[in-house]
């Protein structure tokens, strides 16, 4: 099974390529979610994405890191020069298989994917980096729930989980 899952703005925005230092918007909730769901499973995502994590690999899943850099070293995580080698992974195991970004990754892995778990954040924020464009009519929603708005969490925002369409 795979699934994509991401945080987003109102416009789709998911972050920014120069300059970052952590999401965009601050909220725990849906950090503590991203940990829950995907440590049901495994983790695999775009070199950049991996390498602007402050703490990688992420504890308790495997990390798998996509690179066309044949050298490339990802100490405690499995590193993958190709797609296929992501979708041979997921077909294989036993476990969901969470695609974690980037914007390039989320875009190829998408025909391939089951499960979208998207958290909207219901602001907008300066970035420049945005999901691709997706066709919802392909894709059920079957869960929905508003997250938590308190002190460490201020601004409103949904977990929403989707299912393509049989
Ligand atoms: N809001 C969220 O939930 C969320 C989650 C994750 C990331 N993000 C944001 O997404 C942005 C990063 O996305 P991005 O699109 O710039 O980068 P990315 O998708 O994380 O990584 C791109 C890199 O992955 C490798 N790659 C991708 N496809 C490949 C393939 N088919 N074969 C071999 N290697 C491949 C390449 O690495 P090499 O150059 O090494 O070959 C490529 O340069 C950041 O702004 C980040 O904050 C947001």
């Amino acid at each position: 099974m795979l699934a994509l899952i991401w945080a987003q703005d109102e416009n789709g925005m998911i972050g920014q390529a120069e300059g970052f230092d952590g999401m965009p918007w601050h909220l725990p909730n849906d950090l503590k979610f991203f940990s829950r769901i995907t440590k049901q499973g495994d983790i695999a995502m775009g070199r950049t994405t991996y390498e602007l994590m402050t703490k990688a690999p992420l504890p308790d899943r495997r990390n798998i890191v996509l690179t066309s850099k044949k050298d490339y070293q990802a100490p405690g995580a499995l590193v993958v020069h190709d797609k296929q080698d992501i979708l041979d992974y997921a077909e294989q195991s036993d476990k969901p298989l969470f695609i974690t970004g980037g914007a390039s990754v989320y875009k190829q892995f998408l025909e391939d994917a089951d499960l979208i778990y998207r958290t909207v954040v219901h602001d907008t924020f300066e970035g420049d980096t945005f999901i691709p464009d997706i066709n919802w009519e392909e894709w059920e929603l079957i869960r929905s729930e508003k997250g938590v708005v308190d002190e460490n969490n201020s601004h409103a925002h949904t977990f929403e989980l989707y299912q393509r369409k049989g």
